[in-house]
């Protein structure tokens, strides 16, 4: 009896458990009901009377060690199992797509914008956002001294009163007619820079497109089709324009350009004010100044020009009602555009 107890136990040492099938057969072998560690107790009936109590105990040390064993198996069995199903990789699963960004709301309204105008013939130029005097006021015939500076409050670089930032993207036209020579058809997306309080309506940074078109004999009715043209593809094509008279140092006649509510269709609502109309930009015909000062002939060529606010005709597209919210960089914010990409 002595030497199958010993036996036993000396199996219980060496077998080998590192598999969850391993640790069953295991269990069947010594700790079942018919396994080798019950039968022990069973061959206790066979024992002489005085013998008992000292095999008893040893079989009860058996039966300890092998559920001890066992004990201490599962627990490393289970762990590495559930590391394997963690780290089993099936490649016939479906990809599952990474989260992408999203593109900014001005980036995607600007990219519509200048698909419209290039289909029509436009190309696209850029300028420095750092200007000079001459490329932002002087040339654009802002005279020294004339309140219309003041109409764009300008951040200055430094003490240098010849170097600012931009306040709107006409500098690129001057830069544009001093470098090329007539027929010019382009379009200038930029950055510009104001020093106005921040508000739900104005922002010291902010986006704008600027036109330029000169060639012999354009006119005015030129200009009126190409905006009318803008308007109907980008807000739809029941969409009606208004130019109405204003002032620009750089262009004469200058106008203001509405475009009927995108909201209410022009019927009257509270983003229009109840007028039907809202105002996107600025427009005109190019003052001979101004083609003067860029060394082209106001006698052989004419031009329009037209500038327009990206900010505003985002907010009026997609109904966003505060200009901050397109410098927070909010994720909330911003993912509701990425459909548009
Ligand atoms: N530069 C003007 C502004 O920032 C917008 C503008 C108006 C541009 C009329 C033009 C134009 O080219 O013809 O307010």
């Amino acid at each position: 009896m002595r030497e199958t107890i010993e036996k036993v136990k000396e199996e219980i040492k060496k077998a080998s458990i590192s598999t969850v099938e391993q640790l069953e057969e295991y269990r069947l072998e010594f700790l079942s009901k018919k396994g080798k560690v019950p039968a022990l107790f069973l061959d206790l009936k066979n024992v002489p009377g005085e013998m008992k109590k000292e095999m008893g105990q040893a079989i009860n040390e058996v039966k300890k060690i092998a559920q001890e064993r066992f004990d201490l198996a599962k627990g490393e069995v289970q762990e590495k199992d559930s590391k394997e199903k963690r780290d089993f990789v099936d490649p016939g699963l479906p990809n599952i797509p990474g989260k992408v960004g999203g593109r900014h709301p001005i980036s995607i309204v600007r990219d519509k914008m200048i698909k419209i105008f290039e289909r029509i013939g436009f190309n696209i130029s850029h300028g420095p956002e750092i200007e000079d005097d001459w490329h932002n006021f002087t040339a654009l015939n802002f005279p020294p001294d004339h309140p219309a500076r003041e109409m764009q409050d300008t951040f200055f670089i430094g003490r240098d009163p010849d170097i600012t930032l931009r306040t709107h993207t006409s500098s690129v036209q001057v830069r544009v007619m001093e470098s090329e020579k007539p027929p010019i058809r382009t379009l200038s997306p930029g950055r510009v820079f104001r020093n106005e309080a921040i508000s739900a309506r104005a922002h010291c940074i902010f986006h704008q497109v600027e036109g330029l078109y000169i060639n012999k004999g354009v006119s005015f009715v030129d200009l009126k089709q190409t905006l009318y043209h803008f308007a109907r593809e980008f807000f739809g094509e029941n969409t009606k324009i208004r130019l109405r008279p204003s002032f620009f140092p750089f262009t004469e006649p200058s106008a203001e350009l509405d475009v009927s509510c995108p909201f209410c269709k022009g019927k009257g609502c509270k983003i229009c004010k109840g007028t039907g109309w809202v105002e996107i930009g600025g427009a005109g015909m190019v003052d001979p100044r101004v083609l003067r000062n860029c060394n082209i002939d106001p006698d052989v060529y004419s031009g329009y020009a037209f500038g327009m606010g990206i900010e505003r005709i985002t907010m009026l597209k997609y109904q966003v009602n505060d200009i901050r919210l397109f410098f927070e960089n909010d994720i909330r914010f911003l993912k509701q555009f990425q459909r548009e990409l």
